[in-house]
């Protein structure tokens, strides 16, 4: 697909691009080779300019990055053989990332997905405000250091312990769909890098790849999370197969209760790639049911039966309001996650940043408290935790890492926001994530 580059020098897809490829993948075992899946049209062979531009962004993108792999390298980038379908995706390496910051990431991953997926994972709804609103407010809470703490670098703490699991810092990734859109292996691919980087993987029910292979990729700590169905079947089913296939919790994500509008995707005309299911009710790996037949008419109930189905632990996500973490609560949640879908869902919300400390403050320490919505930066963790949440999640940011450097590029996302909130903790004078108060922002 020829992209069209707009005045702001973003990519967009011509008018007429209708999503229409096939890619052919042929994997390189060697992950520091940088391997490139370059996208065919399904009508036409790829051209010769077509291949240049596609090979030019990616010595373009490993200039612009310092990439460790070596240029020669991208000599050996591959045109395809058009023979197996797969999400049609641009360049796809698997390399660790030299990240000086996530919105230069952003910049480069932009470069190599296709203007479909990259207007699905980095839009949001509507006239985005929400979207916008989740990145300004975190200036709303500059950060307090304490002076003269006797505190050396050696001396930082960022483990936590979350729902049983000892985790070494306190940043998890946030559950989201369809990672084929962005490499051709998936939430495995995700999942590995984050098993890597030591930190907690949340899959999402809208994965492309069935909840067990994801399980079977990773020995690292893993929660599920559960898009009701309409047909109780169904949901029992996927939360059986979740507890079996070693999954310590279940998320209940109770604000995407309808579609989310995302207009440049739509207008795009939704390109999701040739194939792609959602891999947990794939026939083919023994699921079933309809994704998109979805319960939406949840109550504190549904708590009890996930409970009672699994015997796991219950975690309400999409929680802005300090009242609906109090029934959640009371309704049997073990965990309380506040977001608002990275302004996926309804535009218009607060920044959730804006509400945490108050939904903090009725929780009281009966349960965790999850943050996502905007994180692009450690200090972003480290104000999140000072207003009393238990840990963090990343939505946006581990794709990309994803699309510019496959499982490592994950790694190297979650490894450097860990570690600038190292930097941010020993700069403010704090010892220990358990010390972290809003004692440390001038709120
Ligand atoms: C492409 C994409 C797909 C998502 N899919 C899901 C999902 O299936 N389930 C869910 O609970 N949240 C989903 N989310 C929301 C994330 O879990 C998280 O709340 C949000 O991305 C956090 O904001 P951030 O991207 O600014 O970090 C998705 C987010 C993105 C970007």
């Amino acid at each position: 697909m020829p992209m069209v580059r707009r005045g702001n020098g973003s990519l967009r897809a011509p008018e007429n691009f209708r999503h229409s490829e096939e890619v052919s993948l042929s994997v390189e075992p060697s992950s520091r080779r940088v391997v490139t899946f370059l996208s065919l049209r399904r009508e036409e062979t790829m051209n010769i300019s077509r291949r240049n531009l596609m090979q030019g962004a990616v010595a373009g993108l490993a200039a612009a990055m310092g990439a460790r792999a070596a240029p020669a390298s991208l000599a050996e980038a591959k045109a395809p053989s058009a023979s197996i379908t797969a999400a049609a995706v641009a360049p796809v390496v698997s390399r660790s990332l030299d990240i000086i910051n996530l919105d230069l990431l952003q910049e480069q991953a932009r470069l190599v997905m296709t203007a479909g997926a990259y207007a699905f994972v980095a839009g949001a709804s509507g006239a985005e405000w929400t979207l916008r609103e989740n990145r300004r407010a975190f200036d709303d809470f500059p950060i307090l250091t304490h002076r003269l703490a006797g505190i050396a670098a050696s001396d930082i703490d960022l483990g936590i312990d979350l729902l049983g699991h000892r985790l070494p810092y306190p940043i998890i990734v946030a559950p989201v769909g369809a990672h084929t859109m962005v490499h051709p292996d998936g939430e495995v691919a995700t999942v590995t890098g984050t098993a890597a980087a030591g930190t907690l993987y949340q899959s999402s029910g809208a994965s492309a790849r069935p909840l067990e292979e994801i399980a079977n990729a990773t020995l690292g700590p893993k929660w599920f999370q559960l898009y009701f169905n309409t047909d109780v079947g169904v949901t029992r089913s996927l939360l059986e197969r979740a507890r079996d296939a070693g999954y310590s919790a279940i998320i209940i994500t109770a604000d995407a209760i309808g579609p989310g509008n995302n207009e440049t995707f739509i207008q795009l005309g939704k390109p999701f790639p040739p194939g792609f299911t959602f891999g947990n009710h794939d026939p083919r790996h023994g699921g079933g049911g309809d994704f998109r037949s979805q319960k939406i008419d949840l109550t504190p109930e549904d708590i009890g039966f996930v409970r009672e189905v699994t015997g796991l632990p219950v975690i309400i996500k999409g929680i802005l309001r300090a009242g609906d973490a109090d029934t959640a609560i009371k309704g049997g949640a073990a965990a309380i996650h506040v977001s608002n879908h990275g302004g996926r869902q309804l535009d218009g919300l607060p920044a959730a940043i804006s509400v945490l400390r108050e939904v903090v403050q009725v929780v009281d320490g009966r349960v965790p408290v999850i943050f996502d919505s905007g994180i692009r930066r450690g200090i972003d963790v480290f104000r999140a935790l000072a207003l009393g949440a238990d840990a963090v999640a990343i939505g946006r940011p581990v794709l990309f890492g994803l699309a510019v450097g496959g499982p490592q590029g994950v790694q190297s996302v979650l490894e450097h926001l860990r570690d600038e909130l190292s930097v941010a903790m020993l700069l403010a004078g704090a010892k220990s994530v358990k010390d972290l108060s809003p004692d440390y922002l001038r709120t």
